[in-house]
């Protein structure tokens, strides 16, 4: 017989499948044992090919047939013929295949030029200039994570957020409701709220003038190129869009783990952010459509087929490659942002201490905001 707390275990997680585990209270023991045991099967119920193990997922990221949109769906068919639609279908992000890949080669080393310590900085500033001086609450703490590092990456980049505390205020909602509307949980209010601020981003770019920073010169290489502005603007949103649900939730969880002591005590907040993107990671999965029949991981899958890959499985052994959490992707897709959002994540935490905020406290009331993907605590 099991003893007793292992025989719990058990039952959480017989109650768990892939897709719950995102938002159950303690997943891993329920991932170690898939990526152990199940490193790559079919979940007849959820319709899905997993794969879990640390080798499978990067497999599936490597693999030229596992695509990052089904091929004949290019568009969520909720946002298709939208505005909403139109910006989803230019992002890098959503396309595989050569007709993005020069614009994606001048994005790259933009990020990568980006200083996380100069970043974190900004970040300090800006967490000045949005401090609105109320009462601290569990809601502001929420507005802070979802607020603070899209304004900062908006003003690395450029654009001219930092106006007031309105302006950056209202860039970071409408990045919130565009990024909200790409959930397949999204229901009808929150597309059409997803709609409007695509509108509302792209009529904001096109008048904003980019102050300094690297972004007129982006625009004039991606004309040098002959890339579309269409392009080009949507992709700068993408950014945004990119920065926004998970640098909150690598910041909202690493206050959990500070408030429920597992931090070690002195731990500096670049090592508590690498940590918990590790041990507790914000995106857990992402998906990959095949787009031929082929055999993967030894077995045989069809054109059609639908494989999740489980990040937060493949994170129970530890980093990729030895040195880069699994939640920022592997392969063609991986995360070019990984470093610009640990620094920004560990600048909003201290922003946040700074200010009085208590991991405690805030760990006795949260909940995971509904997500089949994304680990985002929602305090109460
Ligand atoms: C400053 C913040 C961020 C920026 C600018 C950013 C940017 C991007 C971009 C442009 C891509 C698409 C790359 C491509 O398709 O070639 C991407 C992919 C990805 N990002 Fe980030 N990101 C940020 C924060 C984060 C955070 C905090 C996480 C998770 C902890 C994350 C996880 C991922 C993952 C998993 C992918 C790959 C998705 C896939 O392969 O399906 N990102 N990111």
């Amino acid at each position: 017989m099991l003893p007793a707390a292992e025989s719990h275990a058990n039952d959480a997680n017989h109650a768990l499948d892939p897709l719950s585990a995102v938002t159950h209270p303690d997943p891993y023991p329920y991932y170690r044992e898939l990526a152990t045991h199940r490193p790559f099967f079919r979940d007849q119920r959820l319709g899905l090919w997993v794969a879990a193990g640390a080798r499978e997922v990067a497999t599936v990221l490597s693999h030229p047939d596992c695509r990052v949109r089904p091929p004949a769906q290019p568009v969520p068919p909720a946002l298709a013929g939208t505005a909403a639609g139109d910006l989803f279908g230019r992002l890098i992000r959503m396309n595989d295949g050569a007709a993005h890949a020069p614009l994606k080669d001048l994005l790259m080393p933009l990020l990568a030029a980006i200083d996380p310590a100069a970043a974190a900085r900004r970040a300090a500033a800006l967490a000045e200039l949005m401090d609105a001086g109320t009462a601290w609450s569990a809601e502001r703490i929420n507005g802070v994570l979802s607020t603070l590092p899209v304004v900062t990456l908006a003003d690395l980049l450029g654009l001219p957020v930092a106006v007031d505390r309105a302006t950056a205020a209202a860039v970071a909602a409408h990045v919130a409701a565009f990024a909200a509307a790409q959930s397949p949980l999204a229901d009808a209010n929150a597309v059409q709220a997803g709609v409007v601020a695509a509108q509302w981003l792209g009529n904001w770019l096109a008048n904003a003038v980019p102050a300094a920073g690297p972004l007129p010169s982006l625009q004039q290489a991606a004309c040098a190129a002959g890339i579309d502005a269409q392009a080009v603007a949507a992709n700068t949103i993408g950014l945004l869009v990119q920065a926004c649900e998970a640098t909150a939730a690598l910041a909202g969880n690493s206050l959990l783990h500070l408030g429920r002591g597992k931090a070690l005590p002195g731990i500096s907040p670049d090592q508590l952010v690498t940590e918990v993107a590790v041990s507790d990671p914000p995106v857990q999965n992402t998906r990959r459509f095949l787009a031929a029949d082929a055999t993967l991981c030894g077995h045989d899958v069809k054109a059609g087929d639908v494989v999740l890959v489980l990040l937060a499985a493949a994170s129970c052994g530890g980093m990729a490659d030895g040195e880069r959490p699994w939640t920022f992707g592997h392969g063609r897709h991986a995360c070019p942002g990984d470093r610009l959002a640990q620094a920004l994540a560990g600048a909003t935490v201290t922003a946040l201490l700074a200010r009085g905020a208590a991991p405690a406290v805030l760990a006795r009331a949260f909940r995971y905001r509904p997500s089949l993907n994304a680990r985002i605590p929602h305090f109460c």
